[in-house]
């Protein structure tokens, strides 16, 4: 359970980010608008036991990606997986907008979206219901005085460990050092995680059938190297 202390009462909790970039051309306004209506996840409602019953088609396993920027891994692991339901989250607009403008060309019945703080959605969520989660370069926060507004920290580890089955996975990739041994120090506080590495190149390989991220090749292209984290949640 996330300790009441760890979980600071904001009304947008782990967001820090921006929701507005460029102006949205109108096109790509009514592909968000008609998007959100029919990928949208509703969390007025209680969360249904069964997430199977939130998809169009059949799915039996549930994956939760958080932050996705312009969803390019999200929309390649959804189509690739179509008896896996994915849920995406992302509240930066621009960022949604593009999602739902190659939806509306190309729609997937296994995925939903969420545009708001994944505080939210996660604390929605029933318990032990998600087989794996992916958190893919998150804001770094690098200087020291931002680090608490890292979205791993104790509240959101404890809210992961609530909402993943045992044996469920957390992967987490970043081009940050400060924030990979950030990582690796959580979720040994944490407990209910074990790192999967089978030896020290494995940090550095990148998951299997990995597409690459729109954030990964800036870093890579600035001459950072990313890390891959593999985490299971322990039973
Ligand atoms: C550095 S970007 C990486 C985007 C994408 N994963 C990639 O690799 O290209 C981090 C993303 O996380 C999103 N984000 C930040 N805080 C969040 C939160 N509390 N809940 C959900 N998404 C969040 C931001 O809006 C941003 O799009």
């Amino acid at each position: 359970m996330v300790d009441p202390k760890d979980r600071p009462s904001r009304a947008s909790e782990a967001f820090f980010g921006r929701r507005h970039g460029k102006t949205i051309r109108p096109q790509q306004a009514a592909a968000l608008e008609s998007g959100l209506r029919a990928y949208g996840l509703d969390l007025s409602a209680p969360a249904p036991a069964d997430l199977g019953t939130l998809f169009k088609s059949d799915v039996s396993a549930f994956q939760l990606e958080i932050g996705f920027g312009g969803g390019e891994h999200l929309l390649h692991r959804a189509a690739e997986v179509p008896a896996t339901g994915f849920i995406g989250v992302e509240p930066f607009v621009n960022g949604m907008a593009k999602m739902m403008t190659a939806l509306g060309k190309a729609p997937l019945a296994n995925l939903k979206v969420y545009d708001d703080d994944a505080t939210r959605l996660l604390d929605w969520l029933p318990p032990a219901s998600l087989d794996g989660i992916d958190l893919l370069y998150p804001d770094p926060w690098p200087k020291k005085k931002h680090w608490k507004r890292r979205f791993v920290g104790p509240a959101n580890l404890g809210r992961f460990a609530r909402v993943l089955k045992a044996g469920g996975r957390f992967r987490f990739a970043s081009d940050i050092d400060s924030y990979v041994n950030w990582t690796l120090l959580a979720c040994r506080t944490n407990g209910s995680f074990a790192w999967l590495a089978s030896d020290a190149a494995d940090w550095h390989r990148p998951y299997e059938g990995w597409p690459g991220t729109r954030y990964e090749a800036k870093a890579i292209r600035e001459g950072r190297r990313p890390a891959y984290l593999t985490f299971i949640r322990k039973g």
